[in-house]
């Protein structure tokens, strides 16, 4: 029997490819002369996509936006690897019938990880440590005393998957811990704040894990940051938009807040160079979920969802705005 067409419009990793190569006939977008002319030839027909957060796609960018869904008249499927998906205008997907597929839960405890290892080197200076050490600094005197993590109060934007993991370590690290979403969560046992500002101001640790995308866009803006102030700590483990970059820098600059622990930017890899210049700021390459189990488990997802779909057996992880209605309480 001939196998189906799927396109693969960005270099997603080759568990992806070598996974997905067994059951489709894969089309390798960057890969071909003329992407146009390929695309006009086989957009009437395609059913499936496999794409990825440019993190997770070498950096290449392939937005499936609204127009790009009206040009598949037939598309049921769009399989992102990446937990984050704005790349894809999920509401655009959702009024065609199309579903969308993430990579959830697989990734939720190293993300978690990241966040906290980032929140310790923020406020502990362990990465300004490694340096003065290096740099020889410690034959002549030790390194300065930091800020601490005790008594500190970490308000976390966006309590889902993984905001939870984060407030789980944030307890076990003796942390108070407040949230603040687009709603109040009924099996969170912590304070819930309707609006962000009173939030920032009651805690002095602002843990970014909400969704990108035009919703959250400059979320954390300079009034937000002034609210959390001058013994405050930003760590943005979600997506660069969600920040309003030029407004970090100035309270950065002028000690509105104390410091930042940074893993995503607005035009990553391209990060300011204000930022790169402050040695009291850590600077991750978006590692959030960059292991190698986690990585692979992402990958085998993107696959396990494309197969199943494609057998009828529906999505294995469609997103809030596609529910599958068969599988209600798979949709999250
Ligand atoms: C990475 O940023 C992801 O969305 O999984």
């Amino acid at each position: 029997m001939a196998q189906d067409d799927l396109l693969m419009p960005v270099p997603l990793p080759p568990l992806v490819q070598e996974g997905l190569a067994k059951s489709f006939n894969l089309i390798k977008l960057w890969e071909e002369r003329d992407p146009e002319a390929v695309l006009a030839a086989i957009a009437p027909r395609m059913r499936f996509i496999a794409t990825g957060v440019p993190i997770l796609a070498d950096g290449v960018s392939y937005p499936i936006s609204a127009a790009v869904v009206a040009r598949f008249p037939k598309l049921e499927l769009v399989a992102n690897l990446g937990v984050g998906y704005d790349n894809i205008d999920a509401g655009a997907c959702a009024a065609r019938g199309v579903i969308v597929t993430n990579t959830p839960d697989v990734l939720t405890e190293e993300t978690a990880d990241t966040a906290f290892g980032l929140l310790l080197c923020v406020i502990r200076q362990f990465p300004q440590a490694d340096r003065y050490l290096r740099e020889g600094k410690w034959l002549k005197t030790g390194f300065p005393l930091t800020a601490s993590l005790r008594g500190r109060t970490m308000g976390i934007v966006g309590l889902g998957r993984i905001g939870r993991a984060i407030a789980r370590r944030g307890e076990a690290f003796g942390l108070k811990i407040a949230y603040h979403g687009r709603t109040a969560q009924a099996d969170a046992p912590w304070p819930f704040y309707e609006r962000l500002e009173d939030m920032a101001r009651a805690c002095d640790i602002l843990m970014v894990s909400t969704p990108g995308g035009p919703a959250t866009r400059n979320l954390i803006d300079a009034k937000i940051l002034d609210a959390l102030g001058p013994q405050g700590v930003l760590i943005n483990i979600a997506r660069g938009s969600v920040v309003d970059e030029p407004a970090l820098i100035a309270a950065l600059r002028e000690g509105r807040i104390l410091s930042a622990g940074l893993d995503v930017f607005a035009g990553e890899p391209e990060v300011p160079a204000e930022l790169i210049a402050m040695d009291h700021v850590v600077l991750l390459p978006h590692v959030g979920s960059a292991s190698h189990a986690t990585r692979d488990a992402m990958s085998a997802l993107v696959v396990d969802n494309a197969l199943s779909f494609a057998a009828g057996r529906g999505p294995l992880t469609p997103v809030a705005e596609t529910p599958w209605p068969s599988r209600p309480e798979k949709a999250h």
